[in-house]
């Protein structure tokens, strides 16, 4: 019997017990994390009792948050309640030997794409220029400086101004200010103002990131790679991103090459976050 459940007998009947989600977030490190999970609708009236049981099982969580939406908007925030504990939700989380300050209530962190982060960053060569649009609270910039020391510049670019103070606190933390370049604003407006070409962009948002492909292919030196996320439905989960990635490359006039299909996350029912490697300049 999992150990939430041992400790909510009495509590729940078998059938409510069924329905305690298995999986949940737990973001921060030992000293302080913590959980974003999704209560079901049918617990609402146990979920202080569930978030309780939470902190009993994991001492380090300090706080509870339950989801009430999904993401949504420009900043692709999800709506979150505090069901349990401090109302001061921000951690200082740890993963690959660095570490991010963030607050779940205020920007977008998902400690599920850890391995993604570092998928991208082994991929990264010395003395690449590198672009991260829609950076957050910077893991994917500070995973690659982590990784490939020899990196010569990594630029990132947020929008919501509370992910950007995390992102310069966070390259402060983790002694990068030598490497990273941190950017608040709109991607379309920040590339037009940009004066350089870059060897390798990555474009890591699910949802729209097709609007900003043409300003990725502008920014790319005449040979370099386009880490380009998206969301895949069907039974090809990759043919409309390789379908509006050959389409942007054409009008664009340039020839290109998808190196590989990651299946990154699951990310709403049977759907996907997924990435193209795009290597352009070829032939
Ligand atoms: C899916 S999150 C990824 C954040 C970060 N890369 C990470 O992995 O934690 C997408 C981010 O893009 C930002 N964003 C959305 N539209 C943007 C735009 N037009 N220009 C710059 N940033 C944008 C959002 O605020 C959000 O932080």
């Amino acid at each position: 019997m999992r150990p939430i459940a041992k400790m909510l007998q009495g509590e729940l009947t078998a059938e409510e017990l069924e329905l305690v989600p298995r999986s949940y977030d737990i973001i921060g490190s030992e000293e302080k994390a913590a959980i974003v999970i999704e209560i079901p609708k049918e617990l609402d009236n146990k979920k202080k009792i569930i978030a309780e049981a939470l902190m009993q099982v994991n001492k380090h969580v300090k706080s509870v948050l339950n989801k009430l939406s999904g993401r949504k908007g420009t900043y692709r925030l999800e709506q979150l309640e505090l069901i349990a504990g401090e109302k001061n939700t921000e951690v200082l989380h740890k993963e690959h030997g660095y570490m991010l300050k963030l607050d779940p209530s205020k920007v977008f962190f998902s400690p599920r794409e850890a391995t993604e982060r570092q998928r991208i960053a082994s991929l990264v060569k010395p003395g690449e220029n590198v672009l991260v649009m829609f950076s957050g609270v910077c893991p994917y910039a500070i995973a690659i400086c982590k990784k490939q020391p020899m990196v010569n510049k990594v630029y990132a670019i947020e929008i919501n101004p509370d992910a950007h103070k995390y992102a310069q606190e966070n390259v402060r933390i983790n002694r990068l200010s030598h490497k990273i370049v941190l950017i608040n604003g709109d991607v379309k407006e920040v590339s037009s103002s940009l004066k350089m070409k870059f060897d390798r962009i990555v474009m890591p948002i699910a949802v729209s990131g097709d609007n900003f492909l043409d300003c990725a292919f502008q920014l790319l030196k005449d040979s370099g790679m386009i880490h380009f996320y998206f969301t895949g439905k069907g039974d090809d989960i990759f043919k409309d991103a390789e379908n509006i990635v050959k389409s942007v490359a054409k009008n664009n006039k340039k020839k290109i090459e998808i190196e590989n299909k990651i299946k990154v996350l699951p990310f709403a029912t049977r759907s996907y976050k997924i990435c193209l490697d795009v290597k352009a300049g070829v032939g």
